[in-house]
């Protein structure tokens, strides 16, 4: 049986945890070689431990995304463990709720650089390497939220708003050698969600609120199902598909 990313390395940022870490699951499951990146070093190579258990291989890398040294080792790292790169998954993120005025500048500042500066620091460090060779692939986590507001999200809707036109301008510059898209998830069960609904004042009606977003399915979506569109957009199966934004959410943005 051949895999869809038999021979492939692929390095993925917030592996350590929901949406990163079903996908560095994924993707090791269909042949890659992945270097688990995350902030929290334990988390990362707690997915890489269950990567390798299952007979695949991988390593956790610690970085910080905000860091030009970290993101510029974490590349380092995998081509030299793994003697290629040839998939980034930009995808940690994080959001802080507050309106505008209420919102400290520091965690306007967090947000920003997490969400996006994390993501043209990762981009910029694995860039001259995919040139180098030819050929690279980059795949996004971006959110509904590029697409809709939300109501007391102002640095989570403008980084992912972010995130979206700098997947379109790489896709255009890089191109064709290096295809770059983004993912747009509706809410997902992750462990970030989680931590959100039991923080609101009524847990259950949160809950079920989030999961009449994605209006047609009226449910969360399970962190796999997102990261089957990212194994579409970073296997070759799309080879024809670049700036794109791929939304997977349950219907949320039907009729935007
Ligand atoms: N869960 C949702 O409903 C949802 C919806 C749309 C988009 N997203 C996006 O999906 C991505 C993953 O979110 P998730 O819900 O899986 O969150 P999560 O908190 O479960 O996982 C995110 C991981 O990123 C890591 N991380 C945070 N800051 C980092 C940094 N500076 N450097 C390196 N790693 C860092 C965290 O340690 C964590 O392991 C994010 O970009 C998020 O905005 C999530």
């Amino acid at each position: 049986m051949v895999l869809r990313l038999e021979n492939k390395v692929a390095l993925i940022t917030g592996a350590g945890s929901g949406i990163g870490r079903a996908a560095a699951l994924l993707f090791a499951s269909e042949g890659a070689k992945v270097g688990c990146v995350d902030l929290a070093a334990d988390l990362a190579e707690e997915t890489a431990a269950m990567i390798r258990a299952n007979g695949n291989e991988s390593i956790g890398i610690q970085a910080d995304v905000r860091s030009a040294a970290d993101t510029q080792n974490m590349v380092t790292k995998a081509i030299s463990e793994f003697g290629d790169l040839d998939i980034l998954f930009n995808n940690a993120g994080t959001g802080i709720r507050g309106s505008v005025h209420e919102l400290e500048e520091e965690q306007w500042d967090t947000v920003l650089d997490i969400n996006l500066k994390g993501m043209f620091l990762c981009s910029k460090a694995a860039i001259p390497y995919f040139l180098s060779r030819g050929r690279g692939n980059i795949v996004n986590t971006a959110s509904t939220f590029s697409l809709l507001a939300t109501t007391r999200y102002p640095a989570y809707c403008a980084s992912k708003g972010g995130v979206l036109m700098l997947t379109k301008q790489m896709a255009l510059d890089y191109g064709p050698s290096i295809r770059v898209n983004c993912i747009c998830p509706g809410a997902t069960e992750t462990p970030r969600l989680r931590r959100h609904i039991n923080d609101a004042q009524d847990p259950i009606a949160y809950e079920k609120e989030l999961a009449s977003l994605n209006v047609v399915m009226g449910r969360l979506a399970d962190p796999k199902e997102i990261a089957y569109a990212a194994l579409f957009l970073v296997s070759d199966e799309s080879s024809f598909v670049t700036g794109h934004a791929l939304v997977v959410d349950g219907g949320q943005t039907i009729d935007a």
